[in-house]
């Protein structure tokens, strides 16, 4: 069941990204450009079982295209993470994965994310909670390097203690958020890390990836078996293609109205802004570019973005 052990390394997977990596952008990346493993958004676990239900189950819909697929969760409950964990094994996830790097203080006040790098004791009960209520699928972790410098000499131990099938590190500390540069020296001392405590967790980098070909390379320079790629897919779902075709503007506009029919479709409790930050990445690059920009972020469903989007076809160029 541990999927993980099947798959050619180097593991080339995608990012979770709150309200990016949602079930219509998931689908539409699935189409377009897969990558070996796709990552839902992450979960509120204590959500789930407290009275958000309804909606947090719609964040964790996905399509057989979509496979491998792990659903990721926070909470600082081992209670709530045993119980998320088992919901996403009856949902037919293939493996399950516990934030424990994000820095929002939304986050962080719950005692959850990056906090848990705190905590070394609650996040080992954290991982074997997820990993009671996963049965037989794998549980990963995804963390950073520290707090507010590397702690990976004591981090990586206790979480590998624990035996996670995969530790994904954000080169980053906490408090660097996205603002320094990753510091990829980081992974290819995780990587000595596992092999000193001969830990069979694979370990996967994460942070400032451009591209696949970027991210050989970094697995060439740390070892790392595999590596994580976020930001690089807004407006480019054509990013992990085994052989990425050249994509004319016109194309990458047919994409954005399917991508938006797909989220207005799947996702309608969401806020139709959501959709916003990808018309910023898909539209870009050729004259005219601002002016349809402006126009998309006006409108208000995918019939007005479908529209503009047929009225800017003449002014697109076609290569
Ligand atoms: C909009 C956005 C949402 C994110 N949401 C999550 C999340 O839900 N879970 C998580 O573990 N990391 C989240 N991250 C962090 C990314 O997974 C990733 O670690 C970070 O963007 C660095 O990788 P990159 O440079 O390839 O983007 C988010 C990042 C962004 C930009």
């Amino acid at each position: 069941m541990n999927f993980w052990r099947n798959l050619e390394r180097p593991i080339i997977v995608l990012a979770p990204m709150a309200d990016v990596t949602d079930p219509a952008f998931r689908r539409i990346i699935a189409k377009y450009g897969k990558p070996d493993v796709l990552w839902t958004e992450f979960v509120s676990a204590d959500g789930l079982f407290m009275g958000g239900y309804d909606a947090l189950i719609k964040d964790l819909e996905f399509t057989q295209s979509e496979r491998p697929i792990v659903a990721q969760f926070f909470t600082s409950s081992p209670q709530m993470m045993g119980k998320a964990a088992s919901l996403a094994r009856e949902l037919g996830f293939d493996g399950i994965d516990i934030n424990m790097g994000c820095p929002d203080k939304s986050i962080m006040k719950r005692g959850a994310g990056a906090n848990l790098m705190k905590h070394h004791q609650l996040a080992q009960e954290i991982i074997r909670a997820a990993q009671e209520g996963a049965a037989r699928l794998p549980v990963s972790v995804k963390t950073r390097i520290g707090w507010d410098k590397s702690e990976l000499e004591t981090l990586l131990p206790a979480l590998l203690q624990a035996e996670p099938a995969l530790i994904t590190i954000h080169a980053r500390t906490r408090n660097e958020m996205s603002s320094v540069p990753a510091q990829w020296e980081h992974v290819k001392r995780a990587v000595e890390i596992r092999n000193q405590e001969r830990s069979e967790t694979l370990i996967f980098g994460n942070g400032d990836v451009a591209s696949v070909a970027d991210a050989l390379r970094k697995v060439n320079e740390t070892g790392c078996d595999g590596v994580m790629i976020g930001r690089a897919i807004f407006g480019n779902p054509w990013l992990f293609a085994k052989h990425p075709p050249t994509i004319l503007p016109k194309e990458k506009l047919e994409v954005l109205v399917e991508h938006t029919k797909l989220f207005e479709e799947l996702l309608p409790h969401k806020r139709f802004a959501v959709m916003k930050k990808h018309y910023q990445a898909y539209v870009t690059g050729w004259e005219g570019a601002k002016e349809l920009r402006r126009k998309l972020m006006d409108a208000k469903n995918a019939s007005e973005v479908a529209s503009i989007s047929m009225l800017a076809r003449p002014f697109v160029p076609m290569e």
